[in-house]
């Protein structure tokens, strides 16, 4: 025997969505679906079937099942809803309520957080500065020469040339918070003390190293007596208390315009302790920022008192920082809002 499975279906159909209360849907379900029900004689008459009929039988058979368990199953929800609502009338103001998913702080604001706390209890201030900037404070003013590779358009965003003679007026997105610094020495007299996070900008192509928009923290530190020591004491006090007191250290000389001399800081692999892995590349280092001591050409270019004051800077990467300290291996997972990787 041949079934009419369209016509089975829309009588089941039929009959589930009539169905009006919980009991009178669980004798169908009997019907459809029980030992002696419907889908099981359909699935008895196998055995009696042509070779023809069996492969049609079997579909048909697995298709009706399938679509009356879903409706089954969605009446249920139905009519649990609305018993539900209808008691509801009922209302128990002693009930506890049901708490709205909160969402989380992102990772990135954690780490400024958490990197700025531990600075304010060395004694800074938390700053913020401007994300449009002039091309005077972001390179002139750091002493970064005209010629200087990272002022090419190629590698900053520029905004606009409102005046084509005077290069130091252009404006354009600040590719390092440095440019802070020559704000705040404008403003205030030292001594003073501050960190300043922050957004910056760089036409980079996007990989999982690179982004047009990354996040930096930058110090800085002016008075009258500021000294090299000062600065890798601090440094020092800052990474022990974010990576562990074991934590050893490592300035490299470098070279950065606004500061003179400068060196890059690493720090021992918090992860192996020095011995080599795959987070510090084996090297049992992590780089983890850029300092140095106040370049006397940037307090010329704010106009302080020459030979008056001596300073410490340094700026570091948040994302990096958070790479290093979660082992998170792709930049672009900051950005992408990804609903999973935000929860962890
Ligand atoms: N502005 C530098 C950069 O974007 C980072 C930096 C290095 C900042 C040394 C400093 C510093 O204040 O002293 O690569």
């Amino acid at each position: 025997m041949i079934w009419d499975f369209d016509k089975l279906i829309q009588e089941a159909d039929k009959e589930i969505a009539g169905c009006s209360d919980l009991a009178a849907l669980e004798a169908l379900r009997i019907k459809f679906l029980g030992r002696k029900g419907l889908v099981a004689d359909v699935y008895a008459s196998l055995s009696t079937a042509s070779v023809q009929e069996k492969p049609l039988i079997g579909k048909g058979a697995n298709d009706f099942r399938a679509r009356v368990i879903q409706w089954l199953e969605k009446k249920k929800g139905l009519l649990e809803h609305a018993s539900s609502a209808e008691s509801a009338q009922v209302f128990d103001v002693t009930l506890p309520g049901i708490a709205p998913a909160l969402g989380r702080e992102h990772i990135l604001s954690r780490i400024i957080e958490e990197i700025c706390t531990t600075f304010e209890h060395l004694g800074f201030v938390v700053q913020d500065g401007p994300e449009i900037e002039t091309e005077f404070n972001n390179f002139t003013a750091l002493n970064i020469p005209a010629d200087h590779p990272s002022r090419d358009s190629f590698d900053t965003f520029y905004l606009e040339t409102p005046d084509p003679d005077n290069k130091n007026r252009n404006l354009l997105l600040r590719s390092q918070t440095s440019p802070v610094q020559i704000r705040l020495m404008q403003q205030f007299k030292p001594p003073f003390a501050v960190v300043i996070p922050g957004k910056v900008y760089r036409p980079d192509a996007v990989d999982a190293s690179h982004s047009f928009v990354f996040h930096q923290i930058e110090g800085l530190l002016v008075d009258e007596d500021i000294k090299f020591s000062d600065l890798k004491g601090l440094l020092t006090a800052f990474c022990r208390r974010l990576f562990g007191e074991k934590t050893r250290m490592r300035f490299r000389p470098h070279y950065f315009p606004f500061t003179e001399p400068s060196a890059e800081v690493d720090v021992s692999c918090y992860i192996c302790d020095g011995q080599g892995c795959s987070v510090c590349g084996r090297k049992g280092w992590l780089e983890i920022m850029g300092c140095g001591m106040v370049n006397p050409k940037v307090f010329e270019a704010v106009k302080y008192p020459k030979g008056k004051y001596t300073g410490l800077a340094f700026g570091m990467g948040v994302e990096r920082m958070a790479m290093l300290k979660y082992g998170i291996n792709d930049i672009r997972l900051f950005l992408e809002n990804d609903v999973r990787f935000l929860k962890q």
